[in-house]
């Protein structure tokens, strides 16, 4: 009587030997829910956004504030994994171009603080050292001033992109001038500025951070000099600030340089292949004499940081908005619920013929319940919905 049930696996065994490999069907979803707080996604995490820091050009350098949701797909044999994280981040004070770690820059203080969240698809092939971020979108707004000045009313009201003010143009230049006053000779001209916030404390008070370049003229050159800048790259940002009280202007700077001033293009030194792998306490890598391919022209990640206006800002009637539609953000490679392949062999030395496969973005609903993990800053004004 026992026997009908091995008969019926048989005819399945010959049904799907048959059929296209690799179909995840109408299944359980194959990807694997895993905790937020364990030492093996806070690693992943750490690539990630030092990735997508490594990616960009504007802006400050982004801190993990608490892993949200993070699922991997493990691929056919030999394939690796493909990694979902959603990760909540909070801007530093450090610039990108900086190119300092996300670890060794402090976030900024509340009142001033810029949250969000990032999605980002991340293959790990641990086999062949492989580690590459082929994909990520973050989504970034200001904390709520209104909510702000209700907990603080005397706190600098920032407003990181507001230069309609010409106040905040005439801090950048009258700081940068005291700057370039007190230089022995090299003079830096004003690339952008990159924040901006103010206060009344006995009057006006005006801060700005901006991005300067060096410019081609000498100060013994002065005003005399006719040199056309060159396109050159920034080499330093300031915070400078303006203050007035009793008609009695004070203007107060500092600069910092950053230490590579042209960024590498990314490519040149990829991350692919080369990272000091502490994951390899997961699994050893089989094949360690695997040398660095060198076509990482096409390892670029494709992705974008969005900054939404303060919800404040919004017209009547959002306050009640959905949150998260609110918080828009999407990374989604794929919309076939069976996924597709996503090319990944420019990573690999010799000619792969298997793809790890790509799906959709998991939503939030399946997440693991040790999900999301704990927040550095937990405060639910700089959470994402
Ligand atoms: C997260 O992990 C750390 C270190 O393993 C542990 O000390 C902490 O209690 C964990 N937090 C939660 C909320 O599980
Ligand atoms: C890549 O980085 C290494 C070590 O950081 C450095 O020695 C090498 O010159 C860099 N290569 C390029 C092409 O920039
Ligand atoms: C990333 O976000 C932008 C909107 O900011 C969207 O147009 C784009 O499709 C997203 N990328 C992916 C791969 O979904």
């Amino acid at each position: 009587m026992n026997l009908l049930p091995p008969l019926v696996f048989c005819a399945l065994a010959v049904c799907c030997g048959a059929a296209p490999p690799r179909q995840p069907a109408s299944g359980p979803s194959p990807l694997l829910p895993l905790s937020c707080n364990s030492s093996y996604v806070l690693d992943i995490a750490d690539f990630i956004l030092q990735d997508i820091n490594r990616d960009r050009k504007d802006g400050y350098v982004l801190s993990l504030n608490r892993v949200s949701d993070a699922r991997e797909h493990r691929q056919e044999a030999g394939l690796g994994s493909l990694f979902y994280f959603t990760l909540d981040v909070l801007e530093t004070g450090c610039h990108v171009l900086s190119r300092r770690s996300w670890k060794d820059c402090g976030v900024r203080i509340l009142h001033e603080s810029v949250y969000g969240q990032c999605k980002a698809v991340f293959y790990v092939n641990k086999a062949r050292r492989i580690f590459y971020l082929p994909a990520y979108n973050c989504t970034l707004r200001l904390v709520s001033r209104s909510e702000i000045s209700m907990m603080c009313p005397d706190c600098p009201s920032s407003s990181p992109y507001d230069l309609s003010d010409p106040r905040f143009l005439e801090t950048a230049t009258e700081s940068l001038a005291k700057y370039n006053q007190k230089s022995p000779s090299k003079q830096y001209s004003l690339v952008k500025i990159t924040k901006t916030s103010s206060q009344w404390v006995f009057g006006p008070a005006y801060f700005v951070e901006y991005l300067i370049k060096e410019s081609p003229c000498t100060k013994s050159q002065a005003s005399s000099c006719t040199l056309q800048p060159s396109n050159s790259e920034p080499v330093g940002i300031c915070h400078g600030s303006l203050s007035e009280q009793d008609s009695e202007k004070s203007v107060s700077v500092t600069c910092e340089f950053f230490k590579s001033q042209a960024p590498t293009p990314r490519g040149e030194n990829s991350t692919v292949n080369q990272r000091p792998t502490n994951l390899s306490k997961v699994e050893e890598p089989q094949q360690k004499n695997t040398s660095p391919t060198n076509s990482s022209a096409k390892a670029v990640p494709k992705g974008s940081v969005q900054y939404l206006p303060d919800l404040d800002d919004k017209p009547d009637g959002s306050q009640g908005q959905d949150p998260v539609e609110a918080f828009p953000l999407q990374l989604d490679l794929t919309t076939n619920p069976q996924g597709e392949p996503l090319d990944v062999s420019f990573l690999f030395l010799e000619p792969m013929e298997e793809k790890p496969v790509v799906l959709p973005f998991p939503s939030k609903e399946q997440r693991s319940a040790e999900c999301p993990g704990p927040a550095q800053k937990d405060n639910p004004l700089i959470l994402p919905p």
